[in-house]
């Protein structure tokens, strides 16, 4: 049985980065004025402990700069063009920090965190004191290809709402999801394994759905049919064209 009651939720993968320069806040911005509720980023944790929003580990293909962001400073991070690589348009852009982006999204939309550097106790601290700084324990969702990654966070605050991010196959995604032991909040498979079963069998058993990165509208409509919460894309306004026109 396919699970449609609810409408999935447009989720701007790293912002809309179909059209702006991806895990920026004009990224998040345009996705935002598009009609997304939702919005997914990756972090990694510069040499003084700032967290940072970029999907690399290295600044080299989405800034003017080259380098690693583990060995790099707030200032020197803060001093890189995040926007001309896509477009002059975007000219002095800057990587975000993730507190900016709590600062600067409104409350009610979901923030994805995809936790891509290794999980230090630096890394958890600042986690946890923006999450209670900015009142977002409801409204993140982290997620993770690391599961341990997840635990580690699940085990410093069992409130926090984490998602298994996988590419895998599974003859039961929902089982996978109970075999870590975690109450897991989430699924992120990537959207070509997930059939109308695995999608109805999750979500009747309370896990969000939320798959990734779709950006063709058959693929779309496909996706929807299945019963999915959510869906991760680089256009969030050609999702939203499609769901409205259902
Ligand atoms: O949200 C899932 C997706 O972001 C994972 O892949 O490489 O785009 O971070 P990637
Ligand atoms: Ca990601």
């Amino acid at each position: 049985m396919v699970h449609k009651d609810k409408r999935p939720l447009i989720i701007g993968h790293r912002g809309a980065s179909g059209e702006a320069p991806e895990n920026t806040l004009a990224s998040f911005g345009l996705a935002l004025q598009q009609g997304a509720e939702g919005l997914e980023l990756d972090i990694h944790l510069s040499a003084d402990g700032e967290i940072f929003v970029c999907h690399d580990s290295t600044v080299d293909r989405t800034t003017n700069g080259t380098g690693e962001i583990a060995n790099m400073s707030v200032e020197e991070l803060k001093m890189l063009d995040a926007g001309s690589w896509f477009d002059e348009r975007y000219a002095g852009e800057q990587l975000p920090l993730l507190e900016e982006v709590f600062a600067s999204v409104p409350a009610e939309i979901v923030i994805n965190v995809e936790v891509k550097c290794p999980l230090t106790p630096r890394l958890q601290e600042r986690l946890l004191q923006l999450l209670n700084q900015y009142d977002r324990l409801q409204s993140v969702v982290f997620s993770s290809f690391h599961h341990k990654v997840l635990l580690g966070l699940k085990q410093e605050e069992p409130r926090l709402q984490v998602g298994l991010l996988y590419r895998g196959n599974f003859i039961n995604h929902r089982n996978v999801a109970e075999l870590t032991g975690m109450d897991i909040y989430s699924l992120h498979p990537y959207y070509t394994l997930i059939d109308a079963e695995d999608v109805a069998d999750a979500v009747s058993h309370g896990l969000r759905v939320y798959t990734f990165t779709v950006n063709d509208p058959v693929q779309m409509k496909r996706v929807y049919d299945l019963g999915v919460s959510g869906i991760g894309t680089d256009f969030p306004a050609l999702l939203k064209i499609m769901l409205d026109s259902l």
